[in-house]
């Protein structure tokens, strides 16, 4: 596990701006922290198909080593073909740094979602296997299978993860999300495992809850959930309905998160129907940068961008394209730079 490291030096951060609205948004991210004071200088790499042509791979060894070398990344968005194609970078990151706890905070902004106002919760999903571990097969022609690999090793460290993350947090508690009516080998063994790694902290309340119950919680009483641990699957379809109720994709922050590595990114893909026009919300890779901040040790800095987001969007009501206003991703990201120069 990496531990927070003292405020008082500077860092140096692998930046992958990715493509579509990525650069855009990663660039409005660099000004924000610029104009928080924190000391960070960038080590820029790019992955994904702009650079297949150059190097044979959409995912470059340097751009591994750059992470392993600095530990913390912030990645900007990479689209993959869907059906065919290259594998998604996205997930080949993951696995290469074994980057195994995706944490995607789903909180409220002032004013923006009113109907789920007051919503704080955290979802833990695995991000290494489950459907997602690419084991794919045509059995015959016209019948194919996927297989749900689970196994007890990444359930337990993420478990224990999404414990100690709430712990660390003063979080009170933490709901493993599964289907074990159903798949009761797979989800059975989450279930098994969640219930183990529990007892083992006593201070936080465990609690269990299957998916399709959690969707319809989300929408109920999304202020009552707290933290949620759950598979790869039901954890990506679930950060987008949590991303659904307090704004949409263009303000939910997310990390990945490894024994040795930590890349930081929103959880918002490429957005290509929007890319160049400079209308993108920079919030949600803001937002990922305050969690990075955090991760580094830089409160000061984190704390002071969460302050002028919650005045920007508070007082201010700024908003982009996305949340209904007229503001360019130019002119959101300069009145957030100045909230933040004004509430140093
Ligand atoms: P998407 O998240 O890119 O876009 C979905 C919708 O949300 C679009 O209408 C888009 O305009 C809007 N949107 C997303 N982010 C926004 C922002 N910051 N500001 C304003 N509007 C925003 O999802 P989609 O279209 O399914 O995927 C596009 C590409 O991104 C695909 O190639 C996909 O594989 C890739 N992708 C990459 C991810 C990553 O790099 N971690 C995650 C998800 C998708």
């Amino acid at each position: 596990m990496l531990r927070y490291v003292a405020a008082d030096m500077s860092h140096t951060i692998t930046l992958i701006p990715g493509d579509g609205i990525g650069p855009e948004v990663a660039d409005a991210t660099k000004r924000v922290l610029q104009a928080s004071g924190a000391r960070i200088s960038w080590e820029v790499h790019n992955a994904g198909a702009e650079v297949a042509e150059k190097y044979g791979t959409t995912l470059p060894n340097e751009v591994l080593e750059s992470i392993r070398r600095n530990k913390v990344a912030l990645k900007g968005p990479i689209g993959t073909p869907i059906g065919k194609g290259f594998k998604s970078v996205n997930v080949a990151l993951r696995q290469a740094l074994d980057l195994y706890a995706n944490v995607r905070p789903i909180r409220s902004l002032p004013g923006v979602e009113p109907r789920f106002e007051g919503t704080d919760l955290v979802i833990v999903r695995e991000n290494t296997e489950d459907l997602y571990a690419g084991l794919e097969l045509m059995i015959m022609p016209g019948v194919a299978q996927s297989i749900k690999l689970i196994t007890e090793k990444c359930c337990k460290r993420i478990c224990e993860y999404a414990f100690e993350y709430a712990e660390r947090m003063n979080r009170k508690r933490v709901t493993v999300v599964h289907k074990a009516n159903i798949m009761k080998l797979s989800d059975g063994l989450l279930l098994e495992v969640f219930r183990q790694v529990a007892q083992g902290f006593p201070r936080i309340e465990p609690a269990e809850m299957i998916v399709d119950a959690c969707a319809m919680q989300f929408i109920k009483n999304a202020n009552k959930l707290d933290v949620i641990v759950t598979e790869n699957l039901y954890g990506d379809i679930l950060s987008d309905l949590g991303a659904g109720i307090v704004g949409g994709l263009g303000i939910v922050p997310g990390a990945n998160i490894g024994a040795d590595a930590a890349v930081f990114e929103a959880v918002h893909g490429s957005a290509p129907d929007i890319a160049g026009r400079g209308v993108a919300n920079p919030t949600a890779l803001i937002q990922s940068a305050v969690m990075m901040l955090h991760h580094l040790g830089e409160h000061v800095a984190g704390d002071k961008i969460e302050r002028a987001l919650t005045l920007v969007y508070g007082a201010n009501k700024a908003r982009t394209a996305d949340l209904g206003g007229s503001l360019t991703t130019e002119q959101f990201t300069e009145m957030l730079c100045d909230a933040v120069a004004q509430n140093g």
